[in-house]
């Protein structure tokens, strides 16, 4: 849904995909390992419902307990399964803009109401959020598409005065300094989303996690699908959990990239948003950057455009490989 255009394909040459955050990277092999152990005659089998052995491998790594983890069919579905849960008819749902556009989507479909407050232009959490009152406040940390990093003792402020329940999306935590998770102990109001589809390079895999009190887990629950998670999908999660080590040095590689791609689109003339994500927003002010993403797609580069008016003269770019960095650099280069 969000960002795959059905005909994406290279021109001869090979494609440079820096449109939708996945990890340059492959999975551990480990993860592999596991995917090919699936494919035998048990496929037959229901997986378990509730994925026990990755919420038991999730609840050692990240030092929770299994009855506060929730697997997702990625972290989309664990946004729906927080819609349908905590959001009616003319429930608000407050977070600040621009940021990901599904929380929108689901909203609208929820017939809630979205009560968004504008970032404002370095990104930080604008401080009327707080006195803002609704049923759910969703926190994008590391935020889409800005990458910009809200440190977490100011989370932790808002949850302290928040009513309702606080959400904080942690997607692009891995690349980020800080995570909410560690706000779980003194928080029963606070829920954590993660997503393998990022750090752990398996976004064709399709895994989430929830964290949260073992009381907002078990509603979320409620509105599950039976087996949401495929018995392959539950495999790669455990081999990729105990296979962290993989993860981080992957991320270690983004990161230093990603410094690289700032320093380079900066010396092109692009504003770019110090990012604690996978990407980055580089803004030329003023020159709409839609054309700018049309030529680099016809050299088979790919870049996310917003046709929004806060968005119009930002392209949003992916932390590729270096190689990968070095490809869309040279190739912007005579297009600015
Ligand atoms: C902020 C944010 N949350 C959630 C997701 C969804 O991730 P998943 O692949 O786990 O559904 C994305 C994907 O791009 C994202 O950017």
């Amino acid at each position: 849904m969000h960002g795959y255009v059905p005909g994406e394909q290279p021109r001869g040459g090979s494609v440079v995909k820096l449109n939708t955050n996945e990890n340059p990277y492959p999975p551990s092999p480990a993860v592999v390992a596991a995917v090919a152990a699936c494919a035998s005659a048990d496929l037959r089998l229901y997986p378990d419902p509730a994925a026990t052995p990755l919420r038991e491998a999730a609840a050692r790594v990240y030092g929770v307990t299994p009855e506060q983890v929730l697997v997702g069919n990625g972290s989309d579905e664990l946004l729906t399964m927080l819609m349908r849960t905590f959001v009616g008819a003319d429930d608000v749902v407050v977070y600040p803009e621009p940021t990901y556009s599904l929380y929108d989507t689901l909203v609208t479909i929820q017939e809630g109401r979205s009560l968004t407050i504008p970032f404002p232009p370095d990104f930080t959490l604008p401080p009327a959020i707080a006195d803002a009152e609704g049923r759910v406040l969703l926190i994008c940390n590391p935020n889409s598409p800005s990458g910009t990093f809200t440190p977490i003792d100011v989370i932790a402020d808002l949850a302290r005065e928040w009513a309702g329940l606080v959400v904080v999306d942690e997607a692009y935590v891995d690349f980020a300094p800080a995570s909410a998770l560690s706000l779980l102990a003194r928080h029963d109001n606070v829920l954590v989303l993660r997503t393998f589809s990022k750090s752990f390079s398996l976004a064709g895999m399709r895994i989430g996690l929830a964290f949260g009190h073992p009381d907002v887990i078990a509603q979320l629950g409620k509105v599950k699908d039976s087996y949401n998670v495929s018995r392959v999908a539950t495999a790669a999660g455990v081999a990729a959990l105990e296979d962290y080590e993989w993860m981080r040095r992957n991320t270690a590689r983004i990161v230093a990239t990603r410094q690289r791609l700032t320093d380079g689109l900066r010396a092109l003339g692009y504003d770019v948003l110090p990012s604690a994500a996978n990407f980055v927003l580089a803004r030329r002010s003023g020159v709409v950057q839609a054309s700018i993403q049309a030529r680099l797609r016809e050299r088979g580069v790919l870049v996310r455009h917003f046709a929004t008016p806060r968005l119009a003269d930002a392209l949003r770019v992916s932390v590729g490989s270096d190689d990968e960095i070095d490809r869309l650099l040279a190739e912007l280069r005579p297009l600015i």
